[in-house]
């Protein structure tokens, strides 16, 4: 309670709604590696405890542009956890940069590293369309989007995701966007699954985050989250529709094809 008493109404409203992705959050933030390895912002992965590693990994790999670098240094707010792994946002970048990404949909913006990370890469005509309940965190993120030169490629649309995705079906965008990363509320990730498929065309790419969740897929009980997520892996296992990988990035990240 403590925490939350330092911070607005809205963020208390949009933690609520982020149930699970908070206390996945929780175990992200207890376990940052940035502390002590000199790289700063640089969130936990599957390599766990062996934050050498991880340094050495981040320090021969990424090439962060200096606008996602500001993002990820507003490490001063409270929910910083939620920020995606930066080396799985360069994943997510070349691939989408290999699939000649004109549109792409971010479900779930936080302050907008990867919002940033796609606008960055798709052409000037280009654009993604970035589902957040919350303004606030977008906000933080908006003025670098500005300076990047990319605000003008970047669609935000503040209200339940779901919603927003419906609204894009209905408008007729089916089959229209070439990538997506699913990152917001976890209760509701199969739903984003199915909508995300709908928009997504033949050959265009989804991207799952927290697939692992902390390894709470694999404990179970009393814990509605990680039964969601088990339960998409699971049916995206055995889906036809596509092809998958999961891949052990960051939180566990499913890339998925749709064929
Ligand atoms: C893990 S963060 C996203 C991180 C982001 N992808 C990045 O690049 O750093 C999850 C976000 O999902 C948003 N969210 C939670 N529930 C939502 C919902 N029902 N609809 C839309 N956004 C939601 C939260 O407000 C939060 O900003």
């Amino acid at each position: 309670m403590s925490l939350l008493g330092s911070i607005s109404k809205e963020s208390v409203i949009g933690t609520a709604v982020l149930g699970c992705a908070f206390a996945a959050g929780l175990w992200a933030g207890s376990r940052q590696s940035s502390s002590h390895t000199g790289f700063q912002g640089a969130k936990n992965t599957i390599l766990g405890s062996n934050n050498v590693l991880l340094q050495y990994l981040l320090e021969n790999s990424l090439r962060e542009h200096p606008a996602l670098k500001k993002i990820r240094l507003t490490m001063e707010h409270p929910y910083h956890f939620m920020m995606v792994a930066c080396e799985q946002a360069q994943l997510m970048a070349n691939l989408a940069k290999l699939i000649k990404t004109k549109k792409a949909l971010e479900v779930g913006v936080y302050t907008g590293y990867n919002t940033l990370n796609m606008a960055l890469l798709l052409p000037d005509d280009g654009k993604v369309v970035a589902c957040d309940v919350s303004e606030e965190y977008a906000n933080i993120g908006k003025p670098i989007w500005k300076e990047a030169g990319v605000e003008h490629k970047i669609d935000l649309r503040i209200k339940e995701a779901v919603q927003t995705l419906d609204e894009l079906i209905a408008a007729g965008e089916a089959e229209t966007f070439d990538f997506a990363f699913i990152d917001a509320d976890k209760e509701s990730y199969d739903h984003y699954y199915e909508k995300c498929l709908k928009l997504i065309r033949k050959g265009g790419i989804i991207a799952i985050d927290n697939v692992l969740f902390g390894g709470r897929v694999l404990n179970r009980t009393n814990d509605i989250c990680g039964q969601v997520l088990h339960d998409l892996n699971q049916k995206i296992l055995r889906d036809h529709r596509v092809n998958m990988s999961m891949l052990a990035v960051g939180d566990g990240l499913t890339l998925v094809f749709k064929l």
